[in-house]
């Protein structure tokens, strides 16, 4: 993988791209409140104004342009900036988009926030490369971007040789799904790419027809995604307290905005839904060691969205919550169990117990592409252990004696019992989960209740 930035010449295909994007936005648009209508065309403008005129996203020469600085207005422009000049940065961008008709750009995380470049895949291996990598990296971005990969895979062998299709693809499957083991959009996109693919005929001689398919099947994934957030927020906005005569008081963790799940985010969504909605809203925002998702990510994502908030290390959490500082929780999953125990970025757990303790709503923000059926309970959710230098250095820095021994799991469950309510895109689930889970799942819609100002 290298990095890039467009060329001049690729502009048309971007632009297509962007407005089928922007499309799906719309189209899905009927059923959303006027809230997240709002938050929905900013999205749209602000895609189009990334392709309009190469304005923030398109950095030729990552090593001399920092990435944007934060704004106070989330209002897209179209207007072209002057040579030199950054674009105001905005809030909603999707953490993806197409080059060309065979290139995937992904904006690389791992950078953020001191770089804003982006690093092109072309394929399924090289789409793994990254996800495993942490170029892209949230449950339902990865879902997404792992689709787009398959995609590529299929488009690029459209001239070969049935049995050579199916060999790629089978392999290009499998190195996707062994990327990150926790997240169950990844092996649930993947999935449903093979499944698509066995419907059409893995050994079918119209290569380009069944390359048209699998593009068609993630393209369909990322609307889905793309609706799901926009449905999230809607209801998660429904759930939250309305303190009078101060600000909501929210405390997340991880990364859980655009960059991590596309356009809206999950809990993030919500909180950017009640800023547009024009509720004074505060965010505390835990660091997240030792990879820093919030400090690097989710505070640049709501400075663009221009909401107010406060970055704490993880362990201040306790005496925020403690000295009733807090009025909800409000965290993502990468695999909800079917009992409702949920996997989310280590830490998470911990957050659920002080909840408990301190009589603060614990909400689970998270698309049905997160829930697992086929894992019965947490004890079965796979855990990602990640190296040690994680742990032992700070961006390069060594913290902790050589040989030092580590202990790094990337994600926790939170029990059930624990969660408040999970707000999923067919409604809010409430305990007994099991149930609630069955039933969205099967796709009635779970009943939205009523909003509960405090509640433990
Ligand atoms: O290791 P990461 O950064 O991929 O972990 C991401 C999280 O844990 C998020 O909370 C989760 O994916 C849910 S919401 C996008």
């Amino acid at each position: 993988m290298t990095e890039s930035g467009p060329g001049p010449g690729q502009e048309p295909t971007r632009r297509e791209f962007f407005r089928r994007f922007a499309g799906d936005l719309v189209a899905s648009a009927a059923q959303l409140s006027k809230v997240v209508g709002e938050l929905r065309d900013e999205s749209a403008a602000e895609a189009r104004s990334l392709l309009a005129d190469g304005g923030l996203l398109p950095i030729t020469d990552a090593s001399t342009v920092p990435a944007a600085p934060p704004s106070a207005t989330s209002a897209a422009t179209s207007e072209a900036p002057a040579p030199g000049e950054a674009r105001p940065a905005t809030g909603f961008r999707t953490p993806f988009r197409m080059l060309d008709d065979d290139t995937l750009l992904l904006i690389d995380q791992r950078r953020l926030p001191d770089v804003l470049v982006e690093v092109p895949v072309k394929n399924a291996a090289e789409t793994a490369a990254a996800i495993r990598d942490m170029v892209v990296r949230g449950a339902p971005a990865i879902g997404q971007v792992a689709a787009i990969g398959l995609a590529l895979s299929a488009r690029s062998m459209r001239l070969a040789q049935p049995y050579a299709r199916r060999a790629v693809l089978e392999t290009g499957a499998e190195v996707l799904r062994g990327a990150r083991p926790t997240a169950i959009n990844l092996g649930g996109a993947v999935d449903r790419l093979m499944a698509r693919s066995a419907s059409f005929g893995e050994l079918s001689e119209d290569g380009a027809g069944f390359a048209a398919a699998l593009w068609d099947e993630a393209m369909a994934i990322v609307a889905e995604a793309t609706d799901a957030g926009g449905r999230m927020a809607e209801l998660g906005l429904e759930l939250l307290p309305r303190p009078a005569g101060r600000p909501l008081e929210i405390l997340t963790h991880c990364n859980t905005g655009p960059l991590a799940a596309g356009q809206f985010g999950t809990a993030l969504g919500v909180v950017q839904a009640a800023h547009f909605a024009e509720r004074p809203i505060h965010v505390w925002v835990d660091e997240t060691r030792p990879y820093l998702q919030g400090a690097r990510l989710t505070t640049w994502e709501l400075a663009q969205a221009g909401v107010d908030h406060t970055l704490l290390p993880d362990g201040a959490a306790a005496s925020l919550l403690a000295a009733g500082r807090v009025d909800a929780i409000l965290v993502g999953a990468d695999r909800v169990a079917a009992n409702g125990d949920t996997g989310n970025k280590v830490g998470t757990y911990p957050l659920a117990v002080l909840a408990a303790r301190h009589g603060v709503p614990f909400y689970v923000v998270a698309p049905t592409s997160s829930i697992d059926q086929g894992t019965p309970d947490g004890s079965a959710i796979p855990i990602e252990e990640r190296s040690a230098d994680e742990v032992v250095t700070v961006r390069g820095i060594r913290i902790a004696p050589a040989g030092t021994k580590v202990f790094n799991p990337a994600f926790d469950v939170t029990p059930a019992e624990l969660v408040t309510a999970i707000v999923t895109e067919r409604g809010i689930l409430r305990p007994p989960y099991r149930e609630a889970i069955a039933a969205a799942m099967a796709g009635s819609e779970a009943s939205a209740r009523s909003p509960r100002p405090r509640e433990a």
